[in-house]
């Protein structure tokens, strides 16, 4: 005798057409954005260790990346740039001839179409490796924000497309909004890094972009792992300062954030998949652990089953070469 009830959900598992009918999230390429990082100097490609088959870029060389990702037809890259020195201030961050400015500018010369997002933050660029400026042991807010919308104004004049602050400093949205809006800029979107935690999962990044602090932790303003409804605090407050794009960050130990974020408000959510997520899972298949293609399809249709709208990820390359495998 029949003991199941009427459903029988294999049915619906029989065989992959009927399996695709019935997929309830997709993932293409058109969610994808795919970061790089960009040093001074000529024809450099040069592989970071922890993070294989991402590579530091020379200007030259990141063009040549850009088309290859405008052919794949990802939609868009976030830049980072590595500068030639290094201050208390992280003067070249604002530097119109900044190494970002002129990635960006060369970019948009020669690729038009691809959007180029750019990271703005002081990290990369301060001797200490904070996100701003640092008196009295602590990163100064208000001072730091005055930083931030030097830096976000000259890449808009350099033609960035959309401008990503990722510091966490407070009011840092509404004051680049404005500045934005009062330089002829009014039409840039703001991707805010909104919920972005302090997370040891940055780690291979900061040998990337060399930007580990010299001294303490960004806890002081980067959020604490352990809490949801503060993500959602700080997500009303950067729609309230005209955040168009919220992003949570890192993507896979944060998937609850996502979805709270996404429940919470009908907004066009960004997840980062970060560098510690990308080397995990590149340095297990390395070892022959784990399949390397399924377990990245996994780990980013989660990101997007649960809410992200578009995620970054240094998958996006090798997403747009090897997902006709999976159909
Ligand atoms: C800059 C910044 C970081 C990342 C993106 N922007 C590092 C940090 O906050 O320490 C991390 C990205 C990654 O790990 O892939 N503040």
């Amino acid at each position: 005798m029949n003991t199941f009830s009427v459903y029988r959900p294999r049915r619906l598992r029989a065989n992959e057409n009927l399996r695709r009918l019935v997929r309830e999230t997709t993932l293409t390429v058109a969610d994808l954005i795919y970061p790089m990082f960009v040093v001074h100097g000529r024809n450099v490609a040069t592989e970071i260790s922890s993070m294989p088959g991402c590579y530091h870029y020379s200007v030259d060389n990141l063009v040549t990346a850009a088309k290859e990702l405008a052919s794949l037809g990802i939609p868009g890259t976030i830049l980072f740039g590595i500068p030639a020195e290094k201050d208390a201030l992280g003067s070249e961050a604002y530097a119109d001839d900044g190494i970002i400015q002129q990635a960006v500018r060369a970019i948009k010369d020669a690729v038009p179409t691809l959007l180029v997002i750019t990271d703005v933050c002081l990290c990369e660029y301060t001797e200490h490796g904070h996100c701003g400026i640092v008196e009295e042991g602590d990163v100064q807010n208000d001072r730091t924000v005055e930083l931030l919308v030097k830096e976000s104004l000259s890449h808009a004049r350099a033609g960035a497309d959309v401008i990503a602050p990722s510091d966490m400093m407070d009011g840092r949205v509404g004051a680049i909004r404005k500045a934005l809006d009062g330089n002829g800029y009014s039409h840039i979107p703001i991707m805010a890094y909104s919920a972005k935690y302090a997370s040891a999962f940055y780690g291979p990044f900061r040998e990337a972009a060399e930007s580990a602090p010299q001294f303490g932790d960004r806890r002081s303003y980067q959020m604490d792992a352990a809490n949801a409804e503060e993500a959602i605090r700080e997500v009303a407050l950067d729609i309230e300062e005209g955040a168009d794009i919220l992003m949570v960050k890192p993507a896979l130990a944060y998937l609850d954030v996502i979805y709270r974020v996404k429940t919470t408000f009908q907004v066009p959510v960004a997840a980062y998949n970060v560098s510690g997520e990308y080397a995990m899972i590149k340095a297990a298949a390395q070892n022959g652990w784990i399949d390397e293609q399924r377990v990245a399809l996994e780990a980013l249709t989660s990101i997007k089953r649960a809410g992200a709208d578009m995620i970054l990820t240094y998958f996006a390359k090798s997403f747009s070469v090897f997902r006709e495998a999976f159909g």
